[in-house]
């Protein structure tokens, strides 16, 4: 029987596809699902079965999913339309008869008031439906949502935000991406509910200062009103609507809702989650820091930026400042 991995063409599902080879499953028995294959062509040259799927077109889910022993349903990236879409992954392994469904929703969904945690809460909802077995990973932010911009923090020496004192649990997608490997592998998951996030949470006043000790220079939190905070994201680029349901997820931390302190992560993987200190370690040379846009966190996540769930946008370099309007400061991409 095979694993479906859906959105194995993005960033997290690549990183639980590598962690089954790590775990030494047979690349034969692994099915890389996406749009867009090209994107995975190394992993079909290594073994792996790869399927296109568009969750849009139930029929090349029933396809992909047709002799499926466990499917990992990794949450889309097209906010508005993830309620749909999701619903026909899991009638299509409804009717693959998958002996398991996992699926990546949000930290603390069952009480989470976030605009961004709906879809996901919809989402559970329709797994209780449909009487499919299914175990629930409630990632929390990714951490890469903020290593992503490092080079803007450091170019305009501010994070900006709503998250106020709020603590966030985030870890890397790598580190989510072992916890997804890990329960597909084990026996006995259906109806398992895991809270994961990493062990350390921080604030972003906390990751300010992390950043700036490491770069050596002064790097603060600037905590903005929700609206003005919108504004700045909108500058930065983003559509009004996807910065609205940023913002909000601010206010969501600063409510203590995307603080995790189940310890599931750390015990999933058997060790520690990787830290902020981890990656804001290694940051890029501060001459480097400067370009706008080029700020690659040394992260141990994909290559992309998108604006997606959970990336942020910064102050734009004309305008430094304490106020300075964003270029592209870290958001999460949507969850
Ligand atoms: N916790 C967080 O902080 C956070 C942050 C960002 C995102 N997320 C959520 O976690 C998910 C995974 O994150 P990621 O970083 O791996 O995102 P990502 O790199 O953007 O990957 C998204 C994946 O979803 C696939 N996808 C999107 N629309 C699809 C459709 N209509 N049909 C089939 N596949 C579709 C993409 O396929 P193609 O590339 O082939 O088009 C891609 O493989 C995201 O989609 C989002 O729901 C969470």
């Amino acid at each position: 029987m095979t694993i479906v991995i859906t959105g194995a063409t993005g960033q997290l599902g690549r990183l639980v596809v590598e962690a089954l080879l790590d775990q030494n499953v047979p690349a034969g028995q692994i099915v890389a699902a996406g749009r867009d294959l090209a994107k995975v062509a190394d992993l079909a040259d290594r073994g792996v079965q790869v399927r296109q799927i568009d969750f849009q077109d139930p029929a090349s889910l029933r396809r992909a999913f047709a002799g499926a022993g466990k499917v990992l349903l990794i949450s889309g990236s097209e906010p508005g339309k993830r309620v749909e879409q999701h619903q026909n992954a899991i009638t299509a392994a409804k009717d693959a008869g998958v002996g398991l469904i996992a699926y990546t929703s949000i930290a603390n969904a069952d009480h989470t008031d976030m605009q961004l945690a709906a879809e996901h809460q919809a989402t559970e909802e329709a797994l209780v439906a449909s009487g499919l077995p299914f175990a629930l990973l409630r990632n929390g932010w990714y951490l890469e949502n903020y290593t992503d911009q490092l080079g803007t923090y450091l170019e305009h020496g501010a994070v900006l935000g709503s998250a106020g004192d709020g603590r966030v649990s985030a870890a890397t997608r790598a580190d989510y991406a072992r916890a997804a490997a890990a329960v597909l592998l084990r026996d006995d998951q259906a109806g398992k509910v895991y809270e994961l996030g990493g062990d350390t949470p921080f604030t972003l006043s906390e990751l300010a200062a992390e950043v700036g000790a490491a770069a050596g220079r002064a790097v603060t939190y600037q905590d903005l009103p929700v609206g003005q905070y919108t504004e700045v994201l909108v500058g930065a680029g983003l559509p009004a609507g996807y910065a609205a349901i940023l913002a909000d997820s601010d206010l969501g931390i600063a409510r203590g809702e995307l603080l995790v302190t189940s310890g599931d992560l750390s015990r999933l993987i058997g060790r520690p989650t990787t830290s902020c200190g981890t990656p804001c370690g290694r940051l890029p040379e501060p001459q480097q820091a400067g370009s706008r846009g080029q700020a690659k966190g040394p992260t141990t996540a994909g290559e992309r930026t998108p604006v997606s769930e959970g990336s942020q946008a910064s102050p734009a370099p004309s305008h430094t400042g304490p106020h300075a309007p964003a270029s592209k400061v870290a958001g999460p991409t949507p969850c």
